[in-house]
């Protein structure tokens, strides 16, 4: 299971993500769909821990 916690990232005054909280359990099969440029690349690099999010507060949990 991996659960992302308050996750917030920001590019100047283009916000991507406001505290998101979500999460994604094992044996399940999921897709992440948005807009060109909705932050989906972001998003996976964030929980693969090759990006670092703006929120101080944010966990990812993988167990
Ligand atoms: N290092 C960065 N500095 C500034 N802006 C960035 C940076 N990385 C991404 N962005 C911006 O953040 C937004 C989200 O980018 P991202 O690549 O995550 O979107 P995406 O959903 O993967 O888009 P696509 O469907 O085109 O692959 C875009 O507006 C992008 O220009
Ligand atoms: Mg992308």
């Amino acid at each position: 299971m991996l659960s992302v916690s308050n996750l917030s990232v920001q590019f100047g005054k283009r916000i991507l993500f406001d505290e998101v909280n979500t999460t994604f359990n094992n044996g399940n099969c999921y897709g992440i769909i948005g807009a060109n440029g909705a932050g989906k690349s972001t998003f996976l690099n964030i929980i693969a821990g090759k990006q670092e999010p703006n929120s101080r507060s944010c966990t990812l949990r993988i167990w």
